[in-house]
């Protein structure tokens, strides 16, 4: 028998991470632990979504469930993006059907101060439900999470989930200072929240800037990819590999790539053979539309089938959808994906 760790480094998520050869491509679904599942709504039941990622137990059960269920070739760990700031006192709440509402959003300068750094004291119930993780996962790899400075930062300064990103980007063009304090705290936050995970036994993290598609390549550049960068950095020096990853990003997969990271997340609208190049030699992760599987099973498999063909010009490629999984999605049909990719020949 093999020992955990080397059935673990050997694993086909790790090994396309890592542009390593595969004898298969590897697949694991953003929320793939949530809403669609039957399981998931009944442990839910009567706990709300914050209380749920600071118990260990239903933390571990949670992120196991699609394991289980699909028998995907990693889990991701069950939190959220905004949970490191709640640990570090900050007055939120993640509202059914709505997402994370801040009560006092951030503007100024003062209120970048009053936000703490986080230390592993704010998060023993991560350490906790990671280590049980682990020794449940065996050879299935787990994905650590954070949000990046950017998205995180639009919760804060709008209060709540926003469209067009208004008063953030007003704050970005508007109040450098304020900008570069905040983001540079928000850095700090989610790199430490990362080195959390990763101490605990995650072997892979993947840094979450879903909404940094509403910035042009400049703005990013300038204002974003820095801050970014400086969180990848630091996963990086814990030596696992780092997944980026944003929503309508076509314009800026290249700096994502050059903010330091192991492999592009690319969502659906960008066809895998036009992100290819862009991302340069990195592995990419993606990227079949998510409403793809509530179309009859050959058509999804049809365009699962072009993605794979298409992955394999890139150093390394990862199976996902191009963005998380939508909550009344038939688990059915994510199974057959999973059996289909898995059993897909390579040739
Ligand atoms: O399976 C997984 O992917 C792991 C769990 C996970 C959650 N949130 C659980 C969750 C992850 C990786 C996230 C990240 C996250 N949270 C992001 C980045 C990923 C993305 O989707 O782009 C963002 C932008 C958030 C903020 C957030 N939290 C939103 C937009 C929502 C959904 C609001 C809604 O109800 O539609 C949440 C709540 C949330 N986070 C839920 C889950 C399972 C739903 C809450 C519930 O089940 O009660």
């Amino acid at each position: 028998m093999t020992a955990p760790n080397a059935e673990l480094s050997a694993s086909p998520f790790l090994r396309a991470a890592r542009g390593e050869p595969v004898d298969r491509v590897p697949v694991w679904y953003m929320r793939q632990a949530g809403r669609s599942l039957p399981e998931y709504l009944k442990v839910r039941e009567g706990i709300g979504m914050l209380e749920s990622c600071m118990d260990p137990e239903l933390v571990v059960e949670i992120t196991l469930q699609p394991v289980r269920r699909y028998g995907v070739d990693a889990a991701i760990f069950f939190s959220d993006i905004v949970l490191p700031l709640k640990a570090v006192g900050v007055d939120l709440d993640i509202k059914p059907g709505v997402g994370p509402v801040v009560a006092s959003p951030v503007r100024t300068l003062a209120d970048v101060k009053a936000i703490p750094d986080l230390t592993p004291e704010h998060v023993p119930f991560i350490t906790e439900a990671v280590q049980g993780l682990v020794g449940e996962l065996g050879g299935t790899p787990l994905i650590g999470f954070a949000g990046a400075p950017f998205t995180v930062a639009s919760y804060l300064v709008e209060g709540g989930p926003s469209k067009e990103h208004a008063l953030t980007k007003a704050l970005m063009f508007g109040a450098p200072d304020v900008w570069d304090a905040l983001m540079r705290k928000i850095a700090s936050i989610s790199a430490a929240y990362l080195e959390v995970q990763v101490a605990a036994g995650a072997s892979a993290v993947q840094l979450f800037d879903s909404w940094a598609g509403a910035l042009t390549p400049a703005d990013y550049e300038a204002h974003v990819m820095p801050h970014s960068a400086r969180v990848l950095a630091a996963a990086g020096a814990l030596g696992v590999p780092r997944i980026h990853f944003g929503v309508g990003t076509a314009n800026l997969l290249g700096l994502m790539g050059e903010a330091g990271a192991d492999v592009v997340g690319v969502d659906w609208r960008t066809p895998l053979d036009r992100a290819i190049p862009l991302v340069g030699d990195r592995s990419v992760q993606g990227n079949l539309d998510p409403t793809l599987v509530f179309a009859p099973p050959a058509v999804m498999t049809e365009r699962a089938a072009q993605i794979i063909d298409a992955g394999r010009a890139a150093r390394g490629h990862i199976f996902n959808l191009g963005h998380g999984v939508i909550p009344s999605t038939d688990p059915d049909q994510l199974k057959r994906l999973t059996e289909f990719v898995q059993s897909y020949e390579l040739g």
